[in-house]
């Protein structure tokens, strides 16, 4: 896609970080935004700024790991602007913790919000963008934990290799389809965001969400290096900038990362590429 001015972007999680920055310079671009997210005081709060820089804006309260959610969010879309260009599939969450010491409850919601929520928006989203027949783009929030993997960060890291690996397929069948529709994947690296409070997000049901054990000495290391790793991270905008430049380049790999993160997906794909054991230096 080109030419942004006076067409729409859906944009989810998008009341804070990533995506807000995104919306908003989406916004300066001059593209009309609909903000989807499950925190609505933050929604509004978002919405009213965008509104009074000038974009047209339009908020819709949505939980992600909700099919009907993400229908009633494509349906409020196409009612108020007749048209959908670019969905921004980024809402998410971060659990820290091997998968033996994590909650039932805490690798669900990971892997609703985080892989189903990214599940919906392409089942719901792309068949309108086809049906359009003219530019358009999906772009897919995974990390640099989807092209890496770090112990300690099981469910979180699952979930992103999976949005890569969606995103993979989903680029192949546009493609295949000789579709005017492009598809990214983005990995940012540590971004300074509220990822690592996610847990404002869990409800206060003590059956749905019990509280949760002492973490492991690992998971509380990989907590607290994220933690000031996203606090001293990127500015958010960083992000929203290589996703522009990325959508008009039609560049499907966006990779905003530090060079020392990047040089650990570098590390990976030579561990698979001479069957080397994931962490082992090479010889
Ligand atoms: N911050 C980083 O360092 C970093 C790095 C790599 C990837 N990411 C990914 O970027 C994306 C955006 O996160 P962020 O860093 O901006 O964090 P953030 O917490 O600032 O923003 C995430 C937004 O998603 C919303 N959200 C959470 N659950 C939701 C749900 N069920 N339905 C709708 N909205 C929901 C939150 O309310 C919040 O507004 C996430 O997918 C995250 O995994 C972040």
């Amino acid at each position: 896609m080109k030419d942004f001015a006076g067409r729409v972007a859906v944009v989810t999680g998008g009341a804070s970080g990533i995506g807000l920055a995104t919306a908003q310079r989406l916004a300066a671009e001059g593209m009309k935004i609909v903000l989807a997210d499950v925190e609505v005081g933050a929604l509004e709060a978002a919405r009213d700024g965008l509104a009074a820089d000038g974009a047209e804006v339009l908020a819709i309260p949505t939980d992600v790991a909700r099919a009907e959610a993400i229908e009633a969010l494509a349906q409020s879309t196409l009612d108020r602007f007749g048209a959908v260009h670019v969905v921004f599939n980024n809402a998410g969450v971060a659990v820290t913790g091997s998968l033996w010491e994590s909650s039932l409850e805490d690798l669900e919601w990971s892997i609703d919000v985080n892989l189903w929520g990214v599940i919906h928006g392409i089942r719901t989203f792309v068949p309108i963008l086809l049906e359009q027949g003219v530019p358009g783009h999906v772009i897919n929030t995974a990390s640099m934990a989807g092209v890496t993997s770090t112990a300690y960060l099981d469910v979180y890291t699952a979930t992103k290799h999976a949005v890569v690996a969606l995103s993979e397929c989903l680029h192949k069948e546009l493609e295949s389809e000789e579709s005017p529709v492009r598809a990214s994947v983005v990995c940012p690296g540590l971004i300074r965001t509220r990822i690592m409070e996610s847990e404002r997000h869990r409800g206060s049901d003590p059956e749905r969400d019990p509280p949760r054990p002492e973490p492991s000495a690992g998971a509380a290391f990989v907590d607290r290096f994220l933690s000031d790793g996203t606090e001293q991270g990127w500015d958010p905008s960083r992000v929203a900038d290589a996703i522009v430049d990325g959508i008009r380049e039609e560049r499907f790999y966006i990779i905003p990362a530090q060079p020392e993160l990047v040089a650990l997906m570098d590390q990976r794909i030579d561990e698979l590429r001479t069957r080397r054991n994931p962490g082992a230096t090479a010889s």
